[in-house]
């Protein structure tokens, strides 16, 4: 199977996370102009692609296309201009600095048609920091990837209060193109979504410990065989509904013992002093420093596993419907 080819898409910074969107466009067929400040960056890039992707090939995660052939939908470029040249979507991925965001979406600015996205990968900053004086700021918007996004398709949306809602709807649409996950956020809030569900669980996970309830090596336990197995196929909102004879009937049944442990949850702890010892002690036995790398890889083996797998019950679930 060949993905017809599309439109243009330029990506801005090309290290870890530039690459890994650099494929996803170019696995749907899109055609992509890679640029970075660093001009080794840009061969480093164009030379990683490629052993990524025939990897996702050996696994069946690139619908029968070849890598070779996505590879060619891939061209690298020094200078911005010409890699914004035609292109319908900027993916800004440059380090992570207010300041720094802020040059480089004034330079997009100046290279901007009326039309194209302006779309910065960043983690955490609100988009309103790095957008407010441009030209074309109605254009611009965050599509936060997870890393590896090739592995993990949620990207996360975040206009300003001035972007325009045909910018969102076409990213969304993009997003949902190439094949990711795109949720919405309706105004900017500190953390996204994703991060604020996570940090909500690293700090108490970090209280359980602090407090002497239990070990570290034991909250991960509970992580990975109590609660992860049902997440990773299944959300909150649908698991409380499963759990109960739907979700009015678990917010009766339950509703007032979760809010009464949640009143014990506060307020925020500092990541450090003693409790960071004993996190730090128990990670070390578990993962030296020195091992971390091979443990990398081995997470992102579990992974990709868990993508082929779940890309089959999609395909299940959708035989059922349509059959
Ligand atoms: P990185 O450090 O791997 O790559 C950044 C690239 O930007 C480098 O190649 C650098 O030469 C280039 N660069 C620096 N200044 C530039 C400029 N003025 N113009 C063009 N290129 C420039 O960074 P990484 O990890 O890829 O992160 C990029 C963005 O993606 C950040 O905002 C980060 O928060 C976000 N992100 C990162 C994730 C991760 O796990 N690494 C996950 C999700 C989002």
């Amino acid at each position: 199977m060949e993905a017809e080819t599309k439109e243009r898409i330029a990506i801005v910074g090309s290290g870890l996370i530039g690459r890994c969107w650099a494929m996803l466009f170019a696995r749907a067929g899109y055609f992509v102009s890679i640029y970075d400040i660093d001009s080794e960056q840009v061969k480093g890039a164009l030379a990683a692609t490629l052993p990524m992707l025939l990897d996702m090939e050996s696994r069946d995660l690139l619908g029968g296309q070849k890598a070779s052939d996505i590879q060619k939908q891939i061209q690298g470029t020094n200078q911005l201009e010409e890699a914004m040249q035609g292109a319908i979507h900027v993916q800004e991925c440059v380090p992570e600095s207010v300041d720094l965001k802020k040059r480089v979406f004034a330079q997009l600015d100046e290279h901007a048609s009326d039309t194209v996205v302006l779309s910065s990968s960043t983690s955490c900053i609100v988009p309103s920091l790095f957008t407010e004086g441009l030209k074309h700021r109605s254009q611009c918007i965050v599509a936060h990837p997870v890393n590896p996004p090739y592995y993990i398709p949620l990207v996360e949306l975040v206009p300003a209060a001035w972007t325009n809602p045909d910018v969102v709807r076409r990213t969304r649409a993009l997003m949902a193109d190439i094949g990711q996950a795109p949720v919405t956020l309706n105004k900017e809030v500190n953390g996204f979504i994703l991060n604020r569900l996570q940090y909500a669980l690293i700090m108490e996970a970090w209280r359980l410990v602090e407090d002497g309830v239990c070990s570290p090596e034991d909250v991960d336990t509970a992580m990975v065989e109590g609660l992860a197995p049902r997440y990773s196929f299944m959300g909150i909102f649908e698991t409380m509904h499963l759990n109960a004879d739907g979700m009015k009937d678990y917010c009766e049944r339950y509703g007032a013992n979760i809010k009464t442990v949640c009143e014990t949850q506060s307020p925020a702890r500092d990541l450090s002093g003693r409790t960071l010892s004993v996190v730090d002690d128990a990670m070390q036995r578990k993962v030296p420093v020195s091992g971390l790398g091979d443990r990398r890889k081995w997470r992102d083996r579990r992974l990709a596993a868990l993508a082929v797998h779940k890309m089959m019950m999609k395909k299940e679930e959708a035989k059922s419907i349509n059959p």
